[in-house]
């Protein structure tokens, strides 16, 4: 994508525990850098998570946005904060980092997310490129992240830091240009943090000068922490407009701090800490606005998709077809789809589907991943391990047709023609009843699983890292059944 000239350097501390980025949890006691031999590529030895799906950041490439008129402009709250109050400014060694009182929140989301820190990400003084999303590939020069965690579930960002639905961040583009009053408000603080694990106290300020100008017009997609431990925890909002800093402003980002310690003799620069592009797996990213973009996808309302599927479910595609609805299934894009080469799987298994339905669930509240790719990962993995092909055949009838359905119902991926296909074979066309009788059906058929090796037992295999993972930070979530809302 983008080359990336970043210094070689080592950390030379010993120390048992690393601060991280996103979560102030004690990790196991991996080092990581952003360059050299613990730098990006190895993250995964020690975190398997930054080698598994759904990875931020991303390039925003227009082809994967899709305009939901739900999206309504972010609302922050308590973000004026009083000069009395007092926040600690941080060297961790892999950015400057600000604590963030809990009382600051984002209350536009379906739960609250109080605010825990903002950190940055930049680039160095000779390539002023930095950010972490790039937009059709154009990086910018640094980005801000205000990290919040979702405080109706959770006590505190630890123990939310590893859940589904755990974090949300406002990823904030920043470009070279007009000086921004409100960065100085920290950067003449700077120089009391140079060397890594330094902290000063600093007068608080209005937080909320640091967003853009309007808040109505951003991206939106599930992804990751870009740090170790990489969790997929994250509903990520990136502002669409960035906001400017002068050039000496980014200077003293770029050329201030260490990643190193004060102690150090060999002190290493603390610049270019940022990571890659990651893979879309083909992730939709939502967004808020339609102008200036040509001919983009609309997603269909929620109750439209829940429509599609029970018509799937029940069979009635001709109906479909008569309300326009089939208008609403995705189409494939060029680049989006040409991972998704499914057809001779499908001349495998053949299956009548094994869905079945729950209702009266909570009107609110589901997030899920995209699990569309959560299955070609998962499968390739397993396959490439030669995984016992009864697990593979379980997966692939079971549990994958389950999320992909999910994620769909709640826009996070889009419904790709296996799933409708599973949905609808061996069902006979009619109504209620029909659904009925094919729900007990998927139940006895999911009884009779129970002898043989299931789904869940995939995740005691030490191999299949994903699901593994998956099953880690989502205890009540390994859908048995599709679930949504009537
Ligand atoms: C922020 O709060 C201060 C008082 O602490 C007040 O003077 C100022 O007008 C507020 N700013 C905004 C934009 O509300
Ligand atoms: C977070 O909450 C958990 C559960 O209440 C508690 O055990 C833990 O000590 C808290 N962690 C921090 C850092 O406050
Ligand atoms: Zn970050």
């Amino acid at each position: 994508m983008d080359i990336k000239s970043r210094n070689i350097y080592t950390v030379t501390t010993t120390l048992a525990f690393i601060i991280l980025i996103a979560c102030p949890i004690a990790s196991r006691g991996a080092k990581w850098t952003y360059s050299g031999p613990d730098g990006e590529p190895n993250w995964r030895t020690n975190y398997p998570y930054c080698g598994g799906t759904f990875q931020s950041p991303i390039d925003i490439q227009t082809q994967l946005l899709r305009y939901d008129p739900q999206l309504s402009p972010i609302q922050v709250q308590n973000y004026n904060l009083s000069a009395n109050e007092q926040l600690t400014l941080h060297n961790n060694g892999h950015s400057v980092k600000i604590s963030l009182p809990s009382h600051m929140y984002i209350s536009s989301l379906p739960n609250r997310y109080s605010a825990a820190q903002l950190h940055f990400h930049w680039g160095s003084s000779s390539l002023l490129t930095g950010s972490e999303h790039t937009v059709n590939g154009k990086q910018f020069a640094a980005e801000m992240h205000v990290v919040h965690f979702n405080s109706d579930k959770f006590p505190n960002i630890s123990m939310a830091v590893d859940k589904k639905d755990g974090l949300a961040v406002l990823g904030v583009l920043i470009e070279i240009g007009e000086f921004n009053p409100c960065f100085d408000k920290f950067l003449k603080y700077i120089e009391g943090i140079k060397y890594k694990d330094q902290k000063i106290q600093v007068p608080a300020f209005n937080v909320r000068e640091l967003l853009p100008d309007t808040l109505n017009e951003y991206y939106r997609y599930d992804g990751s922490l870009t740090t170790p431990p990489c969790f997929p925890s994250v509903l990520w909002t990136v502002f669409r407009k960035p906001v400017t800093i002068s050039h000496e402003q980014f200077l003293a980002l770029a050329t201030s701090l260490y990643a190193s310690s004060a102690e150090d003799s060999a002190p290493v620069p603390l610049y270019g800490n940022y990571r890659m592009p990651q893979q879309t797996d083909n992730r939709v990213v939502l967004v808020s606005f339609r102008d200036g973009l040509h001919g983009i996808f609309s997603v269909s309302s929620p109750f439209e998709r829940r429509q599609v599927v029970q018509k799937l479910l029940a069979g009635d595609l001709a109906d479909l077809a008569d309300e326009g609805l089939y208008q609403l299934l995705p189409k494939p894009q060029p680049g989006l789809n040409s991972k998704l080469k499914t057809t001779k799987r499908w001349g495998l298994h053949n299956q009548a589907n094994k869905v079945h339905v729950r209702k009266n669930l909570p009107r609110h509240g589901y997030k899920d991943l995209c699990f569309k790719t959560l299955e070609n990962d998962v499968l390739h993995q397993i396959q490439r391990h030669n995984a016992n092909a009864q697990m593979v055949e379980a997966l692939r009838d079971v549990v994958f047709p389950e999320l992909n359905l999910r994620s769909y119902l709640d826009c996070k991926s889009e419904l790709d023609l296996q799933t409708i296909r599973q949905l609808v074979q061996g069902r006979s066309t009619d109504e209620a009843a029909e659904l009925e009788q094919s729900l007990t059906k998927a139940m006895r058929r999911q009884m009779r699983r129970h002898r043989h090796p299931n789904p869940k037992a995939i995740t005691g295999h030490p191999r299949a890292t994903f699901l593994k993972d998956f099953s880690l930070s989502s205890a009540n979530h390994k859908p048995q059944h599709v679930e949504w809302e009537d």
